[in-house]
């Protein structure tokens, strides 16, 4: 069955993204998930991006637009919400900007696979529905359009097990409640699990509330 995807996406208005940096990636980052946007995150994201980069789940665009990539560098968009999409292609303002409208729990389009050197995925496993083996859709979809030597990264917070403060627990019962976050039972461990599914090399770091996640060489044999 089809997980109903459309909550964790439906949220992203031109109005809601407008405040997202401030709340989200300012205040929400630093005092709940304790996972600081700049010192940590961006850096992350700066770290594995590569020449061909396939963003999926792009909100803002923030970090592609603070990543300071060079002109030669191919972004491919990918979000389920059409506001996000053109707010993130907007901000980052370059021409050759490939933008796809996808559910992410599809199979991507039939002409991608092969071509990306890196794909991103932050902040959007969290807002999936499902459990973490649900979840594992998503990479089973992406890892093909990875290129040889190529690397999925992420970033994702986690749930009840993280131990949130009391600022963390009230915005977990708020988004989980209206479909925002789906990731109450979302763990390490399950992380994973879900990607060593897909890859055979895979590495985790937990910053605060969020884990970080790297993962190489796709199983392309199981089937999945
Ligand atoms: C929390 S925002 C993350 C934005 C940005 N990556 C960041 O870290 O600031 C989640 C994004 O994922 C998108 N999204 C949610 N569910 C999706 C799905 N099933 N397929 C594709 N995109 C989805 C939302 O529309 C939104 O743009």
């Amino acid at each position: 069955m089809k997980p109903v995807t459309e909550a964790g996406a439906a949220v992203y208005s031109p109005l809601t993204l407008k405040l997202y940096d401030a709340w989200v990636l300012g205040i929400s980052n630093q005092w709940a998930w304790q996972c600081p946007t700049r010192q940590v995150l961006l850096p992350f994201f700066r770290r594995h991006v590569g020449f061909r980069h396939m963003d999926v789940g792009v909100g803002t665009g923030y970090y592609l637009a603070k990543a300071q990539l060079p002109h030669s560098t191919a972004v491919t968009l990918v979000d389920l919400n059409a506001s996000s999409l053109e707010a993130a292609r907007k901000r980052l303002n370059r021409a050759s900007t490939r933008v796809i409208r996808h559910d992410i729990f599809q199979p991507l389009p039939a002409e991608l696979p092969g071509q990306y050197d890196s794909i991103s995925l932050f902040y959007l496993l969290h807002c999936l529905p499902g459990s973490m083996l649900e979840k594992a859709h998503v990479f089973a979809n992406l890892k093909h359009a990875l290129a040889d030597g190529g690397v999925l990264y992420g970033a994702t917070i986690l749930g009840d097990e993280a131990g949130h403060n009391g600022f963390g627990i009230k915005l977990m019962e708020v988004y989980n409640k209206k479909g925002i976050f789906g990731n109450r039972s979302d763990s390490v461990e399950g992380l994973r699990t879900a990607l060593a599914l897909h890859f055979a090399e895979v590495e985790i770091e937990v910053v605060g509330k969020v884990a970080l996640f790297t993962a190489k060489v796709p199983v392309l044999s199981n089937n999945l």
